[in-house]
Parts: C-alpha cells; structure tokens; sequence
C-alpha cells in the first residue's frame, strides 16, 4: 500500500492511541473522558502543522464480551458489530473525535497479525507450556495476585476494582517469559524519566517491577471466544495479548512496512490508571522480546467518580455523555472534563460544578466578550474593522501577554498533557481581554467625536478583535464548533484561510488579523442553560 499523500511524507507521524474499549456495553462518561483527551492532544499537534494519526477502537474477544452476547442470546460477533455501529462510533462522531482509524480486534488485519507476533515470539523461545492456577477477574480480564484482593462476605475474594468476587482457574496455559525482563525494563525506565506518567504511576510501576514479575499465561484454553495460538489450537490467545497489540496492526505490522515505519511506535498511550501495568509493564516487555521499538509515553489518567466510586457500567448513576451534550451541547462537553480535572488525578462529576463553570467561564467571560465586540464593530464602525492607529501600552501589554499564553498552553497541553493549566492559561488571557475593555470603556469613548477619541475607539475594538482571532485558534483543538463560529463572526476566513490552517506558533504574533475584516454578530456562542431534567 503507499504511503499516504501528505505533504510530511517521510517524517513518522505524531501517534496517540487511546485503550481499546470492551464492547460488552454501551460507552459512559470514563470512556469518553480519555477520547476526548486524545483528541484534543491530536488536534494540538495538527495545528502546530504536524503530521498526526489518532489510533481508537474496540476490545472484542474475551470472556466477558462472550458471556455478555451469551446473556443477550446473540453470537459474540453479532453482539460486538452491533455494539460497534450502534454505540461507540455514533458516539464518538456526535463528541467530534477526530481519528485516524478505528480498530476491532475482531478484523483479519489485526488477527492475522497477532498470530504472527505470537508465534515469532514461540519461535524464538520467549513462549512456553505450563499451568495456571489461582484468581482471574473477568471484569479486569486479568489475573490477580490473592494479596491485592478484598475480603468479601463467607470469606468470599473480591476484585479491587469491580468489588465483584474474583473466579478460580485452573487450566493449562502457555506462559511468556515476562520475569526475565525486569531488569530490562527497570533500566528503561531509568534512562527514560518521561516514559510513565504522571511521576505517582511511574513509581508505582517501578515499585511494581521491583518486586519481582511472574511470567504472564498468555493464551486460554477453557473458551474459544478470541485468536487461536497458531501452534496449538486448542488455545487462544489471552485478551489482553490480543489487545495491546492494536498498536502495532493498525498501523500496518506485518502488512505495511511503509505505514508502519512512518507511524509505529506511538508517541503517547493514553490509558486509565486502571490499565496501567499492562501498558508500562507487559506492552514494552512484548515489544523487547521481539525486537520492536518501545513507545514515548505512557499517559495515565484517574477516573472519573461518582460517589467516591470509579465510574463504571454498573455506577454510572445514570448519567450518559448525550445527556450532558444535549443540556450543556458538545464543545462546552469537551471543554468540562479537561478544564475541571487535573490529567492524571481523580475527579468527580457533578451538575453543580458544570452549570458554575459554564455560566461563569463559557457564557459570560468568553462568550460576552465575543457577542460584544462584534456588537460594538457593529454598532460603530458599520461591522468593518478598524486598524489601530493608536496602538499604546495598554495593546502593548495584551500583545505581550498573549505571546506567552502561546507559549504556556503550547508547552501545557502539546507537551505536558496538563490540559487543565493549558485552558486555564487560555481562559485568564480572555479575562485580561475583559478586563482591558473594562478599563478603556470603550462605549464611553464612542461618545466623543474627536479625531483622536474616534482612533482610540478603533484601537480598543482592533485589540479586542485580534485577541478573539487568536483564542479562536487556541481553542480549536477543545471547541472546534465554537471556534468555527468565532473565527467566521470575526471574518478570519477570507484574509487568512480556514481556522484549521493556522498556526499555534504563529499564534502570538500580534496583529494578524487585518484591519477591514467583517466583522458579523454570530449565533450566541453558550446560550443561557435550561433547568437540567435530570439533576
Ligand atoms: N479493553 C481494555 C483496554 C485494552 S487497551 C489495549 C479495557 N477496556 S475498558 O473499556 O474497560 O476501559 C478502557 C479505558 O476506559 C480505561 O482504562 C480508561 O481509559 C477509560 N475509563 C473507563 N472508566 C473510566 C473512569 N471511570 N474514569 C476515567 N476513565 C475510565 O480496559
């Protein structure tokens, strides 16, 4: 296959790749809450101009998926394809995720692959026969250590996760040799201080490896709901083999090598805490064994709670994403989560919290700012906009600040994935904005006639303006629909090309926006919120 037409070609892309979802259920807030993620990160990198591939998909083989479609009376398969078409992807098309690929574990182009990576790793004696016996959690799909369990009731083990009892197996196994790799991997991470992230899962993951790694079962023998081993039949492949592997057949392993050089590996893994281990731990140690290159970054995020409990199918207190997006709409949905919680810690949800920040943050500092200087391009100056030929200080000091809000949300949100003080940074630059308006009144000054009050008034407005110009460009990647609107209201489109062309280091310098712009009165960017129905 060539590569793609692009004019990068040659240089590997920019890759984030988000957990591949189970499909035994419909996708919640937790779920939505790292797609997002990666969308925003991947559309930072495409406004810098980079070339980007945005990997997500689905988890489709298993024990819990099968005994799902079992309950439902359908075949896996039939339950997954449904699932797939009816849930995740109309999901993530409504929460404007902008990916690259979708891959379901269920394809031959991921399937093939797999067997083929298993059995290499046979080949070269990473692999071998042996037996099984102790915790597994299918909620998890893994198994466990009995001292991280919990004591349920009648002396019941419980999973630490799911709070569900755990179930005993025993069967006969293949194992991959993942104890040999612990020095392997406790040297990587040495000499490779950003690889996990933030620094609290990094030294988990340390103190983990430290301990000492068992070798990991690596294939099942007592269902056959997933890929066979190639060598034997009987067996398929363990889920999570099975899963990490997306990374590399999507794009391209054993199919592409053009794809796959220019692409693999991937820059950051984001994934919940939750799945942490299996990508620091086992993802790298599959890679090591053969011969293939380590990824950039493991990102971790908390979860999303409610009532102190991790957010899940059986705790979602009934909240849905299309729920939020249809009371709060889609752009102020991806802005929330981001915005409010810290990339890495825990963070609970709340109607409250959301209606405050909306109100205060998105309806009157952004979206007053934007209704009334497009009014008062308006109302003073026929909708045109004026040069600013009276550019003093007080612009001087809006066009510094706006320089280093670029650098800071560049910095914050491309580089550190610390999404919240990257639109933090965004948002105190449209205070200041406010703020300056505040100080110059420029409703005030419209009221003297004089030659030099009308060139302070044009001024005021171009600043306000420009400034609008480059928070529309700052936002895109978190609100591209309300950044559309902005960016046509201030009549961007014709002088300087589509919003998607523009560039974040290009962002600050001050005066882009060119004076005779139209400048139109748009549709309100944040109307005011109805009483939510299901507060
Ligand atoms: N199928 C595996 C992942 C395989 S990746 C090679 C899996 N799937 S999952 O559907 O159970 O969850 C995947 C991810 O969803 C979590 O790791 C996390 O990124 C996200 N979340 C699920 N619930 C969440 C919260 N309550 N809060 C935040 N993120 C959560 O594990």
């Amino acid at each position: 296959m060539a590569a793609t037409g692009s004019e990068q070609q040659g240089t590997k892309a920019f890759y984030v790749s988000t957990p591949i979802y189970y499909v035994n259920d419909a996708p919640h807030l937790g779920h939505a809450y790292t797609t997002v993620a990666g969308d925003v990160l991947t559309r930072w990198h495409r406004q810098r101009g980079e070339k980007v591939w945005y990997l997500t998909g689905t988890d489709e083989h298993g024990q819990k998926i099968m005994r799902t479609a079992e309950a439902n009376g359908v075949t896996p398969q039939e339950w997954c394809d449904k699932l797939v078409e009816e849930a995740w992807k109309p999901l993530w098309e409504h929460l404007e995720i902008a990916n690259d690929d979708f891959i379901r574990t269920t394809q031959p182009r991921h399937t093939a692959r797999v067997q083929e990576f298993v059995q290499d790793l046979y080949d070269k004696g990473e692999i071998y026969q042996g037996g099984y016996e102790g915790p597994y959690c299918v909620g998890c799909e893994e198994y466990k250590t009995p001292g991280e369990l919990l004591d349920g009731e009648n002396g019941v083990k419980l999973c630490p996760i799911h709070k569900r009892p755990v179930e005993m197996l025993k069967e006969e196994n293949y194992f991959f040799k993942l104890s040999e790799y612990g020095p392997k991997l406790l040297e990587y991470y040495e000499r490779h201080p950003g690889f996990i992230q933030p620094e609290s899962a990094r030294n988990e993951v340390i103190n983990f490896v430290k301990q000492g790694l068992q070798d990991l079962s690596i294939s099942r023998s007592t269902f056959d709901w997933g890929i066979k081993v190639p060598w034997d039949d009987k067996h398929i492949i363990y889920v999570w083999v099975d899963a990490l592997l997306n990374y590399a057949t999507a794009v391209g392993y054993g199919a592409d090598q053009a794809k796959f050089e220019s692409t693999f590996p991937a820059d950051v893994h984001l994934v919940g805490k939750d799945i942490l281990r299996f990508h620091a731990v086992i993802w790298p140690a599959m890679l090591m064994a053969n011969g293939l290159p380590l990824p950039g970054r493991i990102a971790a995020n908390g979860w999303l709670m409610v009532g102190g409990e991790k957010m899940s199918k059986s705790n979602l207190t009934g909240i849905s994403p299309r729920q939020l997006t249809e009371h709060f709409g889609v752009d102020a949905y991806r802005w929330y989560f981001l915005r409010a919680i810290q990339f890495g810690q825990d963070g609970s949800f709340s109607w409250e919290d959301f209606s405050a920040r909306y109100t205060s943050e998105l309806a009157n500092d952004f979206g007053n700012l934007a209704s009334r200087v497009a009014a008062m391009v308006g109302k003073y100056f026929g909708g045109t906009l004026p040069g600013a030929t009276a550019h003093g200080p007080a612009e001087q000091a809006l066009a510094d600040s706006l320089a280093r809000t670029v650098a800071d949300a560049d910095e914050k949100i491309g580089e550190q994935l610390d999404f919240s003080a990257g639109i933090l940074a965004v948002f105190d630059f449209i205070k200041q904005v406010n703020g300056y308006l505040t100080e110059q009144e420029p409703w005030k000054v419209a009221k003297d006639s004089s030659e030099q009050a009308q060139a302070r008034l044009a001024t005021i407005l171009y600043t306000a303006a420009e400034s609008l110009r480059a928070i529309a460009v700052l936002l895109n990647p978190v609100m591209p629909t309300t950044s559309e609107k902005l960016w046509l209201s201030l009549g961007a489109e014709p002088p300087l090309g589509p919003l998607a062309a523009q560039r974040v280091q290009d962002t600050g310098t001050w005066g882009t926006l060119p004076a005779g712009a139209t400048v139109t009165k748009g549709e309100i960017l944040f109307p005011r919120l109805e009483e939510p129905k299901n507060a």
